[in-house]
Order: structure tokens, then sequence, then C-alpha cells
């Protein structure tokens, strides 16, 4: 099967605006107390793509439900990707999003892996630009809030046999967010899933796909029984190395000026902010190690002080401090430490750059309005 980029390049998309867009009034109410994935903008964009045409149809459009036949091939297989950024207001009132074209990097890596089609860089940017276009006042300006944009894929054909959808739709939605955990960036227990891995050799688990956060929903869900805010997967193959938490990179901070963060195996989602992180700890003189990391190392360095901070990053998260590692064999470090001085100075680093208050000297961010 090809997978056609798109049958026109760059698409061109028509804009069907809402009848009943929120008022400006209400709008404020929701974005003066936005939560996490509670709210959304007024529209959403879709393009289409068949085997035949390619991507196609390109269009905002209100926001709303989705028609599919119930024997559409995404309900069956999972064949699904999606992607997660943000845009951030700046104190002049433009808008920004942050190394997007990576997202997109990402997002065609995924479809590569799930056998969906590749959405070339400059439609996949220009989508997000459509949609703030139309949406841009959906983009709080309160500190650290923003609006989390959530691009997805999905395969659409009606059809049970277990085969690439040859029908493909792409969609843009966008929700404004505050602190992704309810305490703010107050630092957080994880929990060790011992019994069940996020990803295994030749998996999935390099791929942005909705199949590995369903896997991780039932660890998910034993973090929260025992009192913590995310799960932590080890390695599928050995279960011996630190891969990632549920929706999260980890990084160590070790004495010295060093940090280690888990080597990515191909089971590892390649994190844009972990990619992040590493550029400004060096660009501070900071040794950055990225190989394989074990929760014996994780224990022994606590113990001694070789590792001084523990810490969590992702989009939706930032950077939030981790305290704690429990599991049913103890408790590595202490829950009710405050947080490292690094992990809140790199935090600030960043997001001093997603929010303009400093220099963008690295070239990452994109004007969306
Ligand atoms: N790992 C997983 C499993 C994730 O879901 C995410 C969030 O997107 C990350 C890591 C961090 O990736 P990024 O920094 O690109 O948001
Ligand atoms: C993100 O950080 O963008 C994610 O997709 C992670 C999820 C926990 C919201």
């Amino acid at each position: 099967m090809t997978l056609a980029p798109s049958s026109t390049f760059p698409l061109q998309f028509e804009l069907t605006p809402s009848q009943d867009a929120r008022e400006e009034a209400e709008r404020e109410v929701i974005l003066s107390d936005p939560g996490f994935g509670k709210h959304f903008t007024d529209h959403m964009v879709q393009i289409d793509w068949t085997i035949d045409a390619g991507w196609h149809a390109a269009s905002v459009i209100p926001y709303g439900p989705i028609q599919l036949d119930p024997s559409a091939a995404v309900l069956h297989y999972a064949q699904e990707i999606f992607e997660g950024l943000k845009a951030y207001r700046h104190a002049d009132g433009s808008i920004w999003t942050f190394r997007p074209e990576k997202n997109a990097e990402r997002l065609q890596r995924s479809a590569r892996r799930l056998a969906l089609p590749e959405l070339a860089t400059e439609d996949f940017v220009e989508s997000l630009k459509q949609l703030i276009a139309v949406d841009g006042g959906w983009v709080p300006s309160a500190p650290e809030t923003s609006l989390y944009i959530r691009p997805f894929m999905i395969a659409n054909e009606s059809f049970l046999g277990v085969r690439p959808s040859q029908r493909v739709a792409y969609y843009v939605i966008a929700s404004p967010a505050g602190a992704y955990f309810t305490g703010g960036v107050a630092p957080v227990s994880i929990w060790l899933s011992t019994e069940y891995s996020r990803a295994g050799r030749g998996g999935t688990g390099a791929a942005k796909c909705g199949g590995n956060y369903a896997a991780s929903l039932l660890p998910q869900q034993e973090a929260y029984e025992n009192g913590c805010a995310q799960v932590l997967f080890l390695d599928g193959e050995t279960g011996e190395h630190i891969d990632e938490l549920g929706g999260m990179n980890v990084f160590f901070v070790h004495r010295g000026d060093k940090l280690v963060t888990p080597r990515l195996t191909g089971a590892i989602l390649e994190g844009i902010t972990r990619d992040s992180i590493i550029q400004l700890a060096l660009d501070r003189g900071l040794t950055v190690e990225e190989r394989d990391v074990t929760v014996d190392e994780w224990r022994e360095g606590i113990a001694s002080g070789e590792i001084t901070e523990v810490f969590a990053c992702g989009t939706a998260a930032v950077i939030t401090p981790i305290s704690a590692l429990k599991s049913p064999d103890g408790t590595i470090g202490d829950e009710n430490a405050p947080a490292g001085e690094f992990t809140m100075s790199i935090r600030q680093e960043l997001t001093d750059i997603q929010y303009g208050r400093i220099e963008d000297r690295h070239g990452w961010l994109t004007r969306l309005g």
C-alpha cells in the first residue's frame, strides 16, 4: 500500500463557522478555571484521507460528535495515533506553540508504525494555525495556563478484516488547560508497576498510539489506589530498566551537575520535553547521560546522596518533581520531600521560553496567531 502524503500540497482549508459558539462571558468563566481536558473550543479541524485520493477535504468545522460506522476499523483494532502540544499566550497577546515540527515528525513515525498515512509537516502546522485563527480566544492568559492541542488520526473504514484501513481521518481539537496534576507543581509520588509493561521489543512503545494508553490504564488505576499520581513502567524484556511513566518521561539529577535519563530503546516515547531539557542542560554545561537506569540504582542513589532529584516531564505535565517511588517492596525517597532546586529552575527556564519571557535562542517557537 502506498501511503500518499497528500493529494494537493499544501492543503487548502475551508471554514464552516459554528452557529453556537460560546459567548465571551461564558468562555471567560471556563478560562478562569480550566482544569485539564474538560472543556473544548468551538471548532475542530478535519482532514480526510483515502487510498485513492490521498489527503483532501481539509476543513475547520464546529466542534461536535464524529459519526462512525459501528464496523469502523478504529473501534475494533485501535488503529489510532495522536499528538499533544500547547498554545501559549505571550504578554503582548500573540499566540505561540513549541517545536510543532517535532510533533509533526513524531506523528509521521507513529503513522508508519500503525500503517496509517503520513501527514506532511507543513499541513500539520497549518492545521494548528487554522484552528487558532478561529478559536484563538480560547488561549488563556493567566500564568502557566495554555491551550492544549490534541491532533489525532483514526482509521474509519467500515470493514472487519484485519488490514490497514483505506480510509482515515485526521482531527485537531483543543482544550484550555491549567495544571495537569490537581496539586499544581507540587511533588508527586509514583507507583512502580511490577506486573505490567506498556511496551515490548518490536511493539508500539515508541509510537503515540491509543493502544499504549489502554494498556497503561489498569496499572494507572493501581497507582491511584496506592495514593500515586502516575505509574512507572519497567522495560518489557528484562523488567529491570526504567522505561517511562504512563504519560511522561523521567529524569534523575545526580550530584556534580549530571542528568541521567533512560535511553530511547524503541519502547519509550521520544518526548519533545525530554529532548528540550537535554538541550537546556547541555547549554548549562551539565553532563547528560542517556542510558539504562535500574530501580536498584535509584534506591542506592537516593540512599548515598548520589541522586539528588527526580522529575517527570511531558507536554501536559511540563516538569513535575517526583518525591517518591512506591511499590509493594517499599518506598524509595520521601513522599514529603520538597521540589528540587534544579527541577524548578529548569522548569522555569523552559516555561520562560514557551511564554516568551526570555529569548528563544534555539528557535523553538512558532507563531500561531
Ligand atoms: N511518554 C509518554 C508515554 C507520553 O504520553 C508523553 C506525553 O506526550 C511523553 C512521554 C512526553 O512527551 P512530550 O514531551 O513530547 O509531551
Ligand atoms: C501529553 O503530555 O501531551 C500527553 O499526551 C500525556 C497525557 C498524560 C495527557
